[in-house]
């Protein structure tokens, strides 16, 4: 399947006040395919929101691009002028439902007026008509009456708050939709919601492809296509859901389905470990595999980056696997 999306080489840092560089993205690759459900978990603070807001290219400071790229259709978007980004891509190439879009709805807005908000922001002279004529026809797709035009956001029940987030953010029809745990961090059962209607669009092919963003992997396991696993900044694994979900190799993936407090069946057999310790500071991250002041599995090698290795189609990059061959970057 071609890319939709690729980025390379991204370094995205917050500049603090002091001066100094918050590393959140530091040397991420990474691509998404045409058609695919590609899920992006890890532990809260790893760079999940940030990478997100690279790809979804709202960029805003103290957030910083400090090297890399965000390739369409082969051109770097991240170069673009502000003017042909908001036109072109922001919206219509790719959109973005924000962390904690659930609780954050305008309530001052009738979500007629969201809508014309986003269709206006896009193309300023469309007629107010057309834009909710628009929404109506994607109310109704994903079963809501028209009559959720005329509400405010605290009339609407959490389902159906879902469902017009989902109907604002892919009113363009956009190539990619970035989900970034659009409900409450403990809220799982909504999230399921909000993924599944997700997918439905892009069996509807109204969208082409999904980026979904959690901290819980176990969310990941019915819809997405292939995870990326980060930590500190970094990819660690990344491939087929089935492998990362049932077979992670690198310790920290182990880890983070280890700590899935209901395992679901088939991953009954993992102990609920946890992962001890935290992260690190991402203003002083850890020399060689930032992994390593907290894995069971450390060596003498782990002082050195781990370079990304291939098993069986997939990236990992941990020592551990040095026996396998470099992983080939798709
Ligand atoms: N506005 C900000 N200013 C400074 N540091 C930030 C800001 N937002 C996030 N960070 C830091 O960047 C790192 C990555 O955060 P984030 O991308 O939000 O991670 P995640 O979404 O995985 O929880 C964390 O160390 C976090 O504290
Ligand atoms: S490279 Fe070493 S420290 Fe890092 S995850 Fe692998 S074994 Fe652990
Ligand atoms: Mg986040």
């Amino acid at each position: 399947m071609p890319n939709v999306v690729e980025v390379e080489g991204l370094e995205a840092y917050y500049r603090t006040p002091a001066g100094d560089d918050i590393k959140a993205v530091d040397g991420v690759s990474l691509a998404v395919r045409e058609g695919e459900v590609l899920g992006i978990a890890g532990e809260s603070g790893c760079g999940k929101t940030t990478l997100a807001q690279v790809l979804g290219l709202t960029v805003q400071k103290p957030l910083y691009v400090r090297s890399g790229k965000v390739l369409l259709e082969g051109r770097n978007a991240l170069a673009l002028d502000r003017e042909t980004m908001r036109r072109e891509v922001r919206g219509k190439t790719i959109s973005t439902v924000p962390q904690g879009a659930m609780n954050s709805l305008n309530p001052t807005l009738r979500v007629r007026n969201l809508v014309i908000d986003v269709m206006r922001d896009h193309n300023p002279r469309i007629r107010r008509r057309e834009a909710v004529e628009r929404a109506r026809e994607r109310l109704d797709l994903l079963g809501l009456p028209p009559r959720v035009l005329e509400a405010y956001p605290h009339q609407l029940s959490g389902g159906m708050k879902q469902r017009v987030i989902t109907v604002v953010s892919t009113l363009l029809d956009p190539v990619l939709l970035i989900v970034d745990e659009p409900t409450s961090a403990l809220d799982v059962t909504s999230q399921k919601v909000a993924i599944k209607l997700l997918v439905d669009l892009l069996a509807k092919r109204i969208i082409r492809s999904i980026v979904f963003i959690t901290h819980e992997l176990p969310l990941l396991r019915h819809v997405a296509d292939r995870i990326a696993i980060m930590y500190a900044g970094r990819l660690v694994e990344v491939g087929a859901m089935e492998d990362i979900v049932f077979r992670p190799q690198h310790p920290y993936a182990e880890g983070l389905v280890g700590s899935v407090l209901v395992p679901e069946p088939g991953m009954k057999e993992r102990t609920v470990t946890g992962i001890p310790g935290r992260p690190p500071d991402m203003r002083r991250p850890p020399a060689g595999c930032r992994f390593a002041p907290r894995c069971p599995k450390r060596f003498d090698l782990c002082d050195r980056d781990p370079r990304p290795f291939g098993i069986d189609g997939r990236e990992v990059w941990c020592w551990l696997h040095r026996d396998q061959p470099n992983a080939e970057r798709p």
